[in-house]
């Protein structure tokens, strides 16, 4: 049998577990929280008052600072991209059912963009209430983002795809835990909650689909291993690799980006590095017996690969010159 159409397979045999993926991970409508909930209540009169309070608030934050949040925003906000690759994915179907259900797959896709689209709804409401910052230069760029789309390396394998998820859904996590922890340092307590509230959805997002791979690893251990090595080994490149400026090409906004999330600590190698060393634990890579040749060779060096990345880490040094983007200028903040 051809390779992708092992993968439908294994992707079909796992389809009666998602509703139940969905109830444990996911949170109903009713239940969960909305932007709202965080934001200031703009029906009443006290709802002036609050942004006047956040408005105080956001005067302490540094120059480093607005460039993470506007570029963890902007990332949010190209949603519509994450979503259609998903929905693209083997197995992954649009179609209903001829019994009119959802394919278990699209559903769980639909249900995390459910869930997703509260975050950056949540940061663009915040940053706009703020005054901080250039509020139309940055929906150029969350425009641009969505125009330019990205590249995951992940082709339609849902294995791949699944790493990446895993990946990515904890360095979020992380980040916007960070960034929170930070305003909140500052005296910003609505945008710390906001902060937090959202990296504790990332990190239910986290949970789901590192379990995806977790299963799929007990159907298909080698060819699962295999994907895993692939996406390491060519590197998880972030959702925003082609963050941009208005005017400006693809090329220096998300080096610039990364550089202030390396110096403010809200996101960096090491980072990187723990959340590797997580997925291999979570999915006891070293307990795998029954491998291919090759897919034990991938393992092997995924076991390697926490500390040769560490000692690389160790050598690079974080540009400390601070680039000034259009979505943050002339504010008045250093
Ligand atoms: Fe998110
Ligand atoms: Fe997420």
């Amino acid at each position: 049998m051809a390779l992708e159409n092992i993968r439908l397979e294994v992707m079909k045999t796992i389809e009666s577990k998602v509703d139940g993926f969905i109830d444990q991970y996911l949170i109903p409508v009713d239940d969960i929280w909305q932007p709202t909930d965080f934001l200031p209540n703009l029906q009443g009169e006290e709802g002036l008052e609050n942004v006047k309070q956040l408005r105080e608030e956001a005067k302490e934050l540094g120059y480093d600072f607005w460039v993470v949040l506007v570029a963890d925003m902007v990332t949010e906000e190209a949603l519509p991209t994450y979503e259609s690759w998903l929905m693209d994915v083997e197995g992954v179907d649009q179609q209903r059912r001829a019994d009119g259900e959802q394919n278990p797959w699209s559903k769980w896709v639909r249900h995390w963009t459910g869930e997703e689209n509260r975050h950056g709804d949540t940061l663009n409401k915040y940053l706009y209430l703020s005054g901080r910052v250039n509020m139309r230069e940055i929906e150029k760029t969350t425009q641009h983002l969505i125009n330019d789309g990205f590249d995951i390396g992940t082709g339609r394998d849902p294995y791949k795809n699944f790493v990446y998820t895993s990946f990515q859904e904890l360095a979020t996590n992380i980040s916007h835990k960070r960034v929170g922890q930070l305003a909140k340092k500052k005296g910003n307590k609505m945008l710390g909650k906001m902060c937090n509230i959202i990296a504790g959805d990332e990190m239910r997002h986290y949970m789901a689909y590192r379990e995806f791979v977790k299963t799929i690893f007990e159907h298909d251990p080698s060819e699962m291993m295999l994907a895993f090595h692939d996406m390491m080994k060519k590197k998880i490149v972030m959702p925003a690799q082609f963050l941009r400026e208005s005017g400006e090409g693809i090329a220096q906004a998300f080096e610039n980006f990364s550089n202030a999330a390396q110096r403010l600590g809200v996101y960096t190698t090491y980072d990187y590095i723990e959340i590797l060393k997580k997925l291999n634990a979570y999915w006891e890579i070293d307990k795998m017996r029954a491998l291919t040749d090759e897919a034990e060779k991938a393992r092997d060096y995924l076991m390697k690969l926490p500390d040769r990345m560490t000692r690389i880490a160790d050598r690079i040094a974080i540009p400390q010159d601070q680039y000034t983007f259009k979505w943050v200028e002339n504010n008045g903040i250093i």
